[in-house]
């Protein structure tokens, strides 16, 4: 016994195992109806483990399952051939009973099981039953480890939605447990009034695919696609430049948007029914088919990658025949982390309770200078609040003053004008900041862990 006690002892002091990568989680309803989405994944299973193999995105892999009334197991491994094991022979489905399943704890599962800031598809053609219960938990950890959440869904319960086309947004009102934002730009957005998945996919920087269960597969290759780009925090992020929602059909709709040369590859994603997407370089010209990939090419998802594309401005144009959102996303090693001071504390997550100095890093010192502009944008896209950002050293930029932290959870985006060179272009925080209302310290005195003079800014 006195052997084992050492044993642990010396355990705990060794190095952990080097590992760059995030986990690539698989949250999966094995309920009855579920065998033919299952098998979207199965077909694709053997391209998928080879590219994270391959990629270095992945090391780690998660997949749990979930039923009603039970979840579970939730299977992990650090061994891409395991987790295709375990995918291909021990998910049963069976049961289900009512229609909507205990999607939420299967989520919270998932989280509990991965690396921060990883990545979680959500297989389902249910609600969530735990929505109201869980769902609330579900969104915090998410927020807390960084989480992204992308559900992939092929029905939904209840009389009212049960008749959406697929590929169309669901409108569910008020779900309890969850703050709805009154939006002032456009109240139909999926972020504020959608259901669970909705919410969780807006505020952790995922997207919800509905398509129908013979088109999961085509939505399996944006997984092979990023687990096969070499996505790691200290190297090529996963950025989202900008995530546009439509609540109307739109004909021919132009958008521009700005490539700035610390980016290695872009992916341009539309989701709405009939979607349609065309890309065009900076002269107008419609892109050549050797500039970019077609990811998905199916009615309700378009997802193109523009490959190595130079410096400066790009366009699209889409058109749907009814709500879609576009999706503009970028791999590059320039990113932002903010961070809140209130009370003399810095903190990831601020409170509603007080002002606070946004202080913002940048991932790459050499371009710390070029942001200028601070925006606290809605869910739905409404900004709160402009506000000037000055550099208070290489990788640190600090709002000019104090800005009141709203209510609902908002993304911080910086932009730079783009006078000096090129076009103005935009980071954003990985996820949406979900504020608390938890008193903030009245002590303007820095904490102990703080050994930076902050006085200045008082
Ligand atoms: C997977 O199923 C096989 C065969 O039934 C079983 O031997 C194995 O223990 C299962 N693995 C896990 C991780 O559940
Ligand atoms: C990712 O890295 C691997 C191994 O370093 C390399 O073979 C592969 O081409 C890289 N993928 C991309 C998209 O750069
Ligand atoms: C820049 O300033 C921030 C905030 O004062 C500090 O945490 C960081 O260590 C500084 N970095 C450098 C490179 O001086």
């Amino acid at each position: 016994m006195g052997l084992a006690v050492f044993g642990a002892i010396i355990l705990v002091f060794l190095p952990a195992p080097v590992r760059c990568g995030v986990s690539l989680g698989f949250i999966i309803d094995d309920t009855g109806s579920m065998s033919d989405d299952i098998s979207g994944v199965r077909i694709k299973s053997l391209e998928l483990f080879d590219a994270a193999v391959v990629g270095t995105t992945y090391d780690h892999y998660v997949i749990s399952l979930f039923n009603d009334p039970t979840t579970g197991p939730v299977f992990e491994t650090q061994d891409a051939n395991d987790a295709r094991e375990f995918l291909l022979n021990n998910i049963t489905v069976n049961g289900g009973g009512d229609c909507p399943e205990l999607a939420a704890t299967g989520i919270i599962a998932a989280i509990e099981a991965s690396k921060p800031n990883s990545h979680l598809y959500f297989f389902s053609d249910a609600s969530a039953k735990d929505g109201p219960t869980r769902g609330p938990t579900a969104k915090r950890l998410a927020l807390s480890t960084g989480c992204r959440v992308t559900p992939i869904l092929t029905g939904t319960c209840g009389t009212t939605r049960k008749k959406r086309a697929v590929g169309q947004l669901a409108r569910s009102g008020q779900s309890a447990g969850w703050r709805v934002r009154r939006a002032t730009s456009d109240a139909d957005h999926a972020c504020v009034t959608g259901d669970i998945y909705d919410k969780l996919a807006c505020v952790t920087g995922g997207e919800v695919y509905r398509v129908s269960k013979s088109e999961v597969a085509a939505i399996v290759d944006i997984i092979i696609e990023k687990a096969a780009a070499n996505i790691t925090d200290d190297g090529d992020r996963d950025l989202i430049l900008e995530s546009i929602y439509n609540p109307v059909a739109k004909e021919t709709n132009l958008h521009s948007f700005c490539v700035d040369p610390s980016v290695h590859d872009v992916v341009v994603s539309l989701i709405g029914p009939s979607a349609v997407l065309s890309l065009y370089d900076s002269t107008g010209s419609p892109l050549p088919s050797s500039a970019y990939v077609d990811i998905v090419n199916i009615g309700s998802v378009k997802v193109k990658k523009i490959v190595s594309p130079t410096a400066g401005t790009y366009s699209v144009s889409l058109s749907s025949s009814a709500d879609h959102t576009l999706k503009i996303s970028a791999r590059s090693t320039l990113g932002i982390v903010p961070s809140f001071l209130q009370g003399g504390l810095i903190e990831k997550t601020p409170s509603t309770e007080a002002k606070a100095i946004v202080y913002v890093e940048v991932s790459e010192s050499s371009a710390a200078a070029v942001f200028n502009t601070l925006d606290m944008e809605g869910l739905d896209g409404t900004v709160f609040d402009t506000i000037s950002l000055e550099r208070v050293n290489s990788t640190h930029l600090v709002s000019s003053s104090a800005v009141p932290v709203p209510d609902d959870c908002f993304y911080i985006k910086v932009s730079n004008d783009g006078t000096s060179e090129g076009c103005s272009f935009t980071r954003s925080s990985p996820t949406a900041i979900c504020p608390t209302n938890n008193p903030v310290p009245t002590t303007t005195t820095p904490s102990p862990t703080t050994t930076d003079d902050w006085s200045w800014l008082y």
